[in-house]
């Protein structure tokens, strides 16, 4: 509850707002009771000093570049846990036991084919579709399948839909990916661990064994983790706003891939190297570092910048670092694009425009280096960033759907629009 208070005045008006101080950053100032008190609104396009929701999920401190999920240090989860346990920290608060940890990845494991008949949604794209495409209208598909966990006043419908949704997003992801490049579809395997079965349903064919490397699995399974969960970003509070008006949860997390795609968001990885391979050569980085300084220019360096991290992020550290793995174990240290990536960081941390404007390498600079040399094609980055961040979406909505404060999100507008005005007859006008 508030233990401190803020006085705003205007007008012939002065009002007390309740101030509540978190466990960690900064204080908040309640405006929820402004309008009817004071007859105005707060305006702020973007929300960049609006707190939408109190969580206790995930907090970043974006001057130490410092990210938790549940007060552990993105890191050390990165370096110690592994995907299927940050998803359990995520949901529940706290490190599972042993037992928990293999009940969960066992109930995990178990839901990870779709029903079948959903293989035919794939069959209704093009085989050019974008795969964040075919996902987007897959999950949204998947409430005219799963009627039994859309009822989301259901404590019990919502933890199955929350497996369901972690469960089948590899196989849905991996299944979009193999019906663009006319590959049969791959069914999941019980007896593989999450990032491997991901990787086998997307790289194995019927002709050959797939033999996962483990390398690889380790690579990809710590780019799940790094990608899990992170504050209110967009896609969370598009999840966020979406389920406030009672919409089952298959239909918010199609929403929050729909935002997720955009390449100010989840769609920069693939956006980033795309760019790096338009660079193409080391001597062409100061012609594209210019254009993004061009304030006539709305060119942006992709994968570049933060809203929240302000001095480094620490996701894309660990990236580097598995970067680094992954390239060497593949023999392509000397990988022209990561050649680029590598000149093109180092000049822009140079140079003072970036310094000045606290812009950065972000989480999706070093992950698309890395998914291109596992061998997956630029349209796939994305996908693989909704796999991951599907755990932080439905536990952000878990948690906004069971607080009891719920309402449904409704914000209001600085109105700029015409004011009242008669109708006029079009033989009038
Ligand atoms: C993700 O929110 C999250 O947590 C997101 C995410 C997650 O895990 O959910 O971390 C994942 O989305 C990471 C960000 C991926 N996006 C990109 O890499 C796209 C390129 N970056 C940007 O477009 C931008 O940096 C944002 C969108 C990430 C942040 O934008 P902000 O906070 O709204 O900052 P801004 O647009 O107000 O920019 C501030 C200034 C501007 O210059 P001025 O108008 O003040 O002169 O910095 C400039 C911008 O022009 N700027 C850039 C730049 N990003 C910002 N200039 C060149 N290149 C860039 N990348």
């Amino acid at each position: 509850m508030a233990d401190k208070t803020a006085t705003l005045t205007f007008g012939d008006k002065s009002i007390e707002l309740p101030i509540y101080s978190p466990t960690a950053g900064p204080d908040v100032i309640d405006i929820s009771k402004l309008y009817g008190q004071g007859d105005v609104f707060t305006y702020d396009p973007g929300f960049t000093s609006t707190a939408a929701c109190d969580s206790t999920i995930t907090f970043i401190d974006g001057d130490k570049g410092e990210l938790l999920h549940r007060g552990y240090p993105i890191d050390q989860l990165a370096d110690s846990s592994h995907y299927l346990e940050v998803c359990y920290l995520l949901l529940y608060g706290e490190l599972p036991s042993a037992a928990e940890l293999e009940d969960f990845e066992s109930r995990v494991t178990n839901h990870t084919m779709i029903h079948e008949q959903m293989m035919n949604l794939f069959r209704g794209f093009r085989r050019d579709a974008h795969p964040m495409a075919i996902m987007n209208g897959v999950v949204g598909a998947m409430s005219a399948f799963y009627h039994d966990s859309t009822d989301i006043t259901d404590p019990w419908q919502r933890e199955v839909a929350s497996i369901r949704m972690i469960a089948k997003m590899p196989t849905i992801a991996a299944a979009a990916y193999k019906y663009t490049i006319g590959q049969p579809i791959v069914y999941p395997r019980n007896d593989l661990d999450y990032a491997s079965n991901f990787l086998r349903m997307c790289f194995s064919v019927p002709c050959e064994d797939y033999q996962v490397n483990p390398i690889l699995s380790r690579a990809m399974d710590r780019i799940f983790t790094l990608h899990a969960d992170h504050e209110q970003n967009a896609s969370t509070s598009t999840v966020r706003l979406a389920s406030s008006s009672g919409a089952n949860p298959f239909a918010c997390i199609a929403a929050g891939i729909a935002c997720l795609w955009g390449p100010a968001h989840g769609g920069a990885n693939q956006a980033c190297l795309e760019m790096l391979k338009e660079i193409g050569t080391v001597d062409r980085i100061p012609e594209f570092i210019a254009r993004a300084k061009d304030k006539n220019d709305s060119y942006r360096l992709m994968g570049f910048g933060h809203r929240v991290y302000k001095n480094f992020d620490p996701r894309a550290t660990v990236m580097k670092q598995s970067a680094d793995e992954v390239l060497e174990l593949l023999g392509v240290e000397d990988n022209p694009i990561l050649q680029v990536a590598m000149e093109l960081e180092k000049q822009a941390l140079a140079d003072p425009y970036f310094a000045e404007k606290k812009l950065f390498p972000n989480v999706d600079f070093y992950s698309g280096i890395i998914l291109e040399a596992m061998g997956f094609p630029t349209s796939m980055f994305t996908p693989i960033f909704a796999v991951s961040r599907t755990v932080g979406w439905i536990s952000q909505w878990k948690e906004m759907i069971g607080d009891p404060k719920m309402k449904i999100g409704r914000p209001r507008q600085l109105y700029k629009g015409a004011t009242l005005r008669d109708y006029v007859d079009i033989e009038k006008r």
